[in-house]
């Protein structure tokens, strides 16, 4: 088991790592005093697979615990969605000392997270991830978010969960689309932080792909540990640390609009802006032919795309345009000087943006 810290002074919280775990969590939770009380969001599928476990671990504890299930789509991160729930909560919440558990993928986590902060003015909430996103990413940091029509995200707080409870069992059931798009993020870390980690999975693909415990587990606490370390230095993004963690997501979230989120989900765009970025990284004389190459031969290994189809260059140009970081000649992206090694770098010429987007569009 491997136990994670992620440094915020009195919002500081453990990040825990491994396999067959999730029985040691009523501990956990009986030490930090959070509650006793665990009303714990979800959706319909992960209940039936892994309810059980949870309520097992939390009951052997002396916990009470209620399921609320929520449908599982990103429509569920909506002003609408936290309304019922809050009432639901509010419902149960009679002379209950209430903790949220978020158990589930990033819309629970996000939506949960939201709910927690807002409630009485701020309740406390766990995260027990179940994707290999989740786990690697959406669970750690804090960022709490709802959807509005016109741009995902757009509400939200910074409120950090009380723990991070990463069991690895949780991934079995994934199906190579859910885990692919989580591994776009490990890659993402390899490439902005940890050479060691590329390599690792430039290794190791074929076991990950094949849902070893010990390489899921592996690549779990490495990227959680880069995370970690990068949400303890700037967890409000405002000290120019963070934002290396968007490497990829640029182009990425303007190829995610672009399709109208329907063709590629968030890791499948993220690695093809990644590729984006990589690709004007060695337009730029920062990275060699044979570092672009890497990047671009693990994400074909592990089964992700490395062309866009059906999605005119033009519309992500132009959805580029909605993203705060991007007016006119003030654009900023996360390119690479080497593998492991981030770089932020402003006003990059539209027209190198542009090619780098136009020589992935297939055909
Ligand atoms: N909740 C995800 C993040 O803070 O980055």
């Amino acid at each position: 088991m491997n136990i994670i810290k992620v440094n915020l002074g009195k919002h500081s919280y453990d990040i825990i790592v491994g396999s067959d775990i999730i029985k040691f969590l009523g501990k956990y939770l009986v030490k930090l005093n959070i509650g006793k009380d665990a009303y714990i969001i979800t959706n319909a599928k992960i209940k039936k697979r892994f309810g059980i476990n949870l309520e097992k671990a939390l009951y052997s504890a002396g916990l009470s615990v209620k399921f609320k299930t929520i449908p599982d789509t990103e429509k569920s991160k909506s002003i609408e969605t936290a309304y019922s729930v809050i009432r639901d909560i509010s419902q149960y919440d009679k002379k209950r000392r209430i903790f949220i558990v978020a158990f589930g993928g990033g819309v629970i986590g996000d939506l949960s997270g939201f709910i927690a902060s807002i409630y009485k003015r701020g309740i406390p909430y766990i995260q027990v991830p179940t994707t290999l996103l989740a786990q690697v990413d959406s669970s750690i940091g804090g960022k709490t978010a709802l959807d509005l029509p016109q741009a995902k995200n757009l509400i939200g707080a910074f409120y950090q969960p009380k723990l991070v409870f990463s069991e690895i069992k949780f991934l079995n059931t994934l199906d190579k689309k859910q885990l692919r798009s989580g591994l776009a993020e490990v890659i993402k870390y390899g490439a902005i932080k940890d050479a060691q980690l590329f390599s690792y999975l430039e290794k190791n693909y074929k076991n990950i792909l094949a849902l070893s415990p010990s390489s899921l587990e592996y690549i779990v606490k490495c990227s959680s540990e880069i995370k970690a370390g990068i949400v303890s230095s700037d967890e409000r993004e405002d000290k120019g640390i963070r934002t290396i963690l968007n490497f990829g997501h640029t182009t990425g979230h303007a190829i995610e609009a672009a399709c109208g989120y329907k063709a590629y989900n968030h890791g499948e765009a993220i690695a093809l802006g990644m590729i984006i970025a990589a690709d004007m990284s060695k337009c730029l004389g920062l990275i060699d032919e044979q570092t672009f190459n890497r990047i671009v031969k693990l994400i074909r290994a592990v089964g992700l795309q490395t062309e866009i189809r059906n999605v005119p260059q033009a519309a992500i140009i132009n959805a580029h345009y909605r993203d705060k970081k991007f007016i006119g000649k003030k654009n900023r992206f996360v390119l690479i000087k080497g593998i492991g090694k981030a770089k932020i770098a402003e006003n990059i010429p539209l027209e190198l943006i542009k090619e780098a987007i136009k020589k992935r569009i297939a055909g």
